[in-house]
């Protein structure tokens, strides 16, 4: 449905990014909980609108959100700061906060029966056969686990999480691919190579989609340089020190948040070589790939708390690239910031987006 888009793009009407905030709206929204969002057919969605403005916001008022990054432990005050403001101006993250609540007691009631995110959480709560039923809380004092059900805020919470998580960063992806792909037309066109070697007549949804996307080696070449380029995500790549050590003379006191700086890795010359603001896909050779540092590409953080959501995003983006690429060639529009400006809010977002022009092939 998103190729219809296409001609709006050429005409103006709307940049890729918004294009692709549909589309993937639409995806978590389904696979995740059932929340009704037709994004891709209604330009005025509530949930599109609502879920844009969340992110925006963190762009417009980045002091507050950075303040709860940096001091975690005053969630009570950010709270009730929120809370005074939801009722001085109205605040998207409560509307969709209510709506995930309401999706959530209606599950609970059984009223909708579905295979999604929310499903999963609720099954593996009130599995009677399972062993582990419940969500663990390590209690670091005696290093119990104690088991007990999520409530239904935690739930709404988690869905929230999931939906803001899963549809900007990899909206902002395919962003940030399309950019390099009009200013590098040479890897766009080997791209659409391998497209047309792989999908030869169309690119019908199948359930061999996945298998074929999974065997194109260049398609993911692009995929993970795009993201060397712009680890649009790694604001969050962020962890608490939970007890006072020594790392590399340097001393961190526990409860000390520590921020891994993803951007300068992934600029790194010793890593990467010395041409680290060029896109070239062949970093990611299988022999290339081999050589590097586990932790030197970090787009989806890295550890036990690494993204949940990177292979939904993978295949789900991967699909779009092919859908897209097997059908339009793009060009950049005369609107185009070469290079791309940047602007630093939850993600790092291109400031003026990537307008280009879609030609039929
Ligand atoms: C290209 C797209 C995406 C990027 C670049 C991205 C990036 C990230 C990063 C950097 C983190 C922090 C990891 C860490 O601290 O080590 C993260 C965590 C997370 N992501 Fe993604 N993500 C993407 C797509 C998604 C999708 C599609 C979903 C949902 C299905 C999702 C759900 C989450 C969740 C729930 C967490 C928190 C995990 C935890 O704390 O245990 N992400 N993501």
């Amino acid at each position: 449905m998103f190729l219809d888009c296409c001609p709006m793009i050429t005409n103006g009407l709307e940049t890729i990014s918004q294009t692709w905030m549909r589309l993937t709206l639409d995806t978590i929204a389904d696979c995740g909980f059932g929340l009704k969002s037709e994004s891709l057919t209604r330009k005025d969605d509530e949930c599109l609108v609502n879920c844009r403005n969340v992110i925006r916001d963190t762009t417009k008022r980045p002091i507050l959100f950075m303040l709860g990054f940096m001091f975690p432990t005053l969630h009570a005050v950010w709270i009730a700061i929120y809370n005074v403001l939801r009722h001085v101006t109205f605040n998207p993250v409560f509307w969709l906060q209510d709506t995930m609540t309401t999706i959530i007691k209606e599950r609970k009631m059984k009223l909708e029966q579905r295979v999604d995110l929310l499903q999963l959480m609720l099954t593996s709560e009130f599995n009677p056969s399972a062993n582990k039923i419940d969500v663990g809380d390590v209690d670091f004092n005696d290093n119990v686990v104690k088991k007990r059900i999520l409530t239904n805020e935690e739930l709404s919470a988690m869905c929230l999480l999931f939906l803001l998580a899963g549809y900007e960063t990899t909206s902002t992806t395919l962003a940030y691919i399309m950019y390099e792909l009009v200013v590098n037309p040479d890897v766009q066109l080997k791209l659409q190579n391998e497209i047309d070697h792989f999908f030869p007549e169309d690119t019908e949804d199948s359930p061999a989609f996945y298998h074929i996307i999974s065997r194109m080696e260049y398609l993911d070449m692009v995929w993970c340089e795009t993201l060397r380029k712009f680890p649009l995500a790694s604001t969050v790549v962020a962890r608490q020190c939970m007890e006072t050590c020594t790392v590399r003379g340097i001393r961190i006191p526990s409860g000390m948040i520590i921020q891994a700086n993803v951007w300068d890795i992934h600029y790194n010359q010793d890593l990467w070589g010395e041409d680290t603001e060029r896109f070239i896909p062949e970093r990611f050779t299988q022999e290339r790939r081999k050589t590097r540092h586990p932790m030197a590409w970090l787009p989806f953080g890295g550890g036990p708390r690494t993204c949940v959501g990177l292979r939904l995003a993978q295949l789900e983006g991967k699909m779009a690239i092919c859908k897209l690429l097997k059908h339009y060639s793009f060009i950049p529009s005369d609107k185009l910031d070469v290079p791309i400006k940047c602007i630093e809010g939850a993600t790092i977002i291109p400031k003026h987006g990537v307008p280009l022009t879609a030609i039929p092939r």
